[in-house]
């Protein structure tokens, strides 16, 4: 049977990510929604005007939902369900400044997918991700492989771009990884980079390695202060869709996420960012990625940094 996904949130977050789904021409039907009236239906009967150009044949249906889940049977049967919904930053403000803002919206989102949608595999990307993550894994009572979140491709794929831009050399080229959390604990691990295959730390200094990871760190932010109103979506909708890709083809591809830890690294009972093989049941299996002592320190202390907020969220 072909494939449906679900995109809940019709900011730009959700509607690029929605037109990179239909456009990898692999789902039946992309399902993009929201609390605005008509924003939905309107968004996909653009991308619908699109096929012919671009030539994909997937169906795009929008649907406006309602505070009581009005709506919300457009998303029956969904295999993957991408949570974009939530407010993004302003200026200034951190991640964590939008926790209870947007665990109000999550939690609602979240529950709604979980009666309409319950055998689906949940990408979050709501701010601060670590954390909605874990509320959307409490509010949908879905097993922990099947909610997962999407910061770690989007932190590495902005590493990457920094090394080759530094040293002016192809992105194709250049092979980074950051794990921890996607926020002030972001571990970067430069052990596991490369650039042709060489280690990262012989291309360049480690004060440079450091002013990058920095830079990374501070990608989002960076974006979100040009913007002014919003936050970044080309990068981050590339990589929640080929998250949401994977799942639909039960690829087993390896990528950087926020999953449930339990055990790996020594570390229990927390979502962080990891590698994880992405398949059809969401997480098939926690990558236990070789760290240096440095690294497998960050990891833990990021680890440990999360595990106090995302108790946090349980009564929120
Ligand atoms: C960013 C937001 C989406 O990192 O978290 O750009």
């Amino acid at each position: 049977m072909g494939k449906k996904v679900t995109v809940v949130g019709a900011g730009f977050y959700g509607s690029t990510t929605a037109q990179r789904l239909a456009e990898y021409d692999v789902f039946d039907t992309v399902v993009i929604t929201d609390i605005v009236e008509g924003k939905p239906a309107g968004l996909a009967l653009d991308l619908n005007q699109s096929r012919a150009v671009e030539g994909f044949e997937t169906k795009v249906v929008g649907a406006t939902t309602g505070p009581n889940g009005e709506g919300y049977e457009a998303i029956e049967g969904s295999d993957v369900v991408v949570i974009t919904a939530g407010l993004p930053r302003k200026p200034g403000m951190s991640r964590m400044d939008l926790l209870e803002t947007n665990a109000k919206i999550v939690r609602q989102v979240a529950e709604n997918v979980a009666k309409y949608a319950p055998n689906a595999v949940v990408i979050v990307v709501s701010n601060p991700l670590d954390e909605m993550t874990a509320l959307a894994q409490l509010a949908t009572q879905f097993p922990k492989n099947r909610v997962l979140g999407q910061a770690g491709m989007l932190d590495t794929a902005r590493f990457t771009n920094f090394v080759a831009e530094a040293l002016e050399v192809p992105v194709k080229s250049v092979k980074t990884l950051t794990l921890g959390s996607h926020g002030d604990t972001m571990v970067p691990v430069p052990s596991q980079s490369t650039v042709n295959g060489k280690p990262l730390r012989d291309a360049m200094p480690a004060a440079q390695i450091e002013e990058l990871v920095v830079k990374t760190r501070n990608g989002g932010a960076e974006v979100v202060a040009l913007l002014k109103t919003g936050s970044a979506y080309y990068a981050p909708s590339a990589a929640a869709a080929r998250m949401a890709r994977a799942v639909a083809e039960d690829s087993g591809a390896v990528m950087p996420v926020c999953a449930w830890v339990d055990g790996e690294f020594g570390i229990s009972g927390v979502y962080l960012g990891v590698e994880a093989e992405i398949g059809a049941e969401g997480v098939k299996r926690v990558v236990e990625t070789e760290l240096d002592a440095d690294e497998l320190a960050s990891l833990k202390a990021a680890a440990e940094a999360v595990r106090a907020k995302q108790a946090d969220v349980a009564s929120m």
